[in-house]
């Protein structure tokens, strides 16, 4: 006789919920419902949570869906448990939003078990949580430099094109940073924008707090934005050795879609191409 299937070690839990949304409450929903919003900062505080995405309908308006993304259902329980009171005032709070919501599913996806390291610890997300993520400026300029010229593994370029960045006829672009409480910058991500694509040319999280989840505030913020400038989709391109980075993009959904032979040198080696849709 068989055994009984078992659930495959790498799973990732997603819970997908859809809104209609009142006309006047639009962009209040948006921004509560949305990956930096109050419900994203709620869900930080359980282990095991790992993003939100804010998705809307372009046909009907009003519509939208949230896909909350958890390393386990248990992970997701344990933290409603705990966090109870907190999420039933939130909830009640957004229930003037709406006219309707409703649980389209709960959803599970097999993901490679490396992604799903158990370390999220509310310490962590809240060290992160802390960090506040605002448009780069000029006056940014020696602490991006500084990041990156300590990231071994970033994409390396001289101060001049960074300061480009900044000029009143540059590319368009997103440029973010991450200021830690004292205002120190600890992480920034560059990227340009043209027509529906947006190419994340750099991303950097200061040594010491890297796997605090600084990363992925400044990814979140990223999407968030391009989103918001009408991107379709971010794509990328990074050392195939990178393997920190390689985990990073997966555990975000980019997917990976291409090689540049020898593209990079100092030492030679191929980029690999990810492209996340939006
Ligand atoms: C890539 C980088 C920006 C990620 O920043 P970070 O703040 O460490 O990322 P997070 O803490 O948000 O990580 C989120 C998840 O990505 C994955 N991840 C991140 N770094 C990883 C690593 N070194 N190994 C394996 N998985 C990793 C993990 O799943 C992690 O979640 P977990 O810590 O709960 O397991 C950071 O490692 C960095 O600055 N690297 C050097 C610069 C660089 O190479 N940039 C990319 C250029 S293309």
């Amino acid at each position: 006789m068989r055994n009984k299937p078992t659930k495959p070690p790498g799973c990732h839990f997603s819970a997908v919920w859809e809104f209609c949304v009142r006309t006047d409450r639009r962009r209040a929903f948006e921004k509560i419902y949305g990956p930096e919003g109050d419900w994203a900062r709620l869900f930080s505080r359980g282990d095991g949570y790992i993003r939100t995405e804010l998705i809307r309908d372009p046909k009907t308006t009003g519509r939208y869906v949230t896909v909350d993304f958890w390393k386990s259902r248990q992970a997701f329980e344990r933290f409603k448990k705990q966090n109870l009171v907190a999420y039933k005032a939130l909830d009640k709070k957004c229930k003037s939003l709406t006219t309707s919501e409703g649980l389209i599913g709960e959803f599970e996806k097999q993901v490679p078990p490396d992604l799903l390291r158990v370390g999220a610890t509310t310490s962590k997300t809240d060290l992160a949580a802390k960090h506040v993520i605002r448009q780069a400026t000029l006056a940014d300029l020696p602490a991006i430099v500084g990041l990156e010229r300590e990231a071994v593994s970033a994409a390396h370029w001289n101060e001049t094109a960074y300061r480009d960045i900044f000029k009143q006829d540059a590319p368009a672009r997103i440029a973010l940073v991450s200021n830690d409480q004292n205002g120190a910058t600890q992480g920034f991500v560059v990227a340009r924008l043209n027509g529906q694509a947006c190419e994340l040319e750099n991303i950097v999280v200061v040594n010491s707090t890297r796997r605090h989840g600084m990363g992925s505030r400044l990814l979140q913020a990223l999407i968030a934005d391009a989103r918001k400038q009408r991107a379709a989709r971010i794509f990328l391109e990074v050392r195939q050795s990178n393997a920190g980075a390689r985990a990073f993009y997966e555990k975000f959904g980019f997917a990976l879609g291409g090689r540049r032979k020898s593209y990079y040198s100092n030492p030679v080696e191929d980029a690999l191409l990810y492209t996340l849709m939006l």
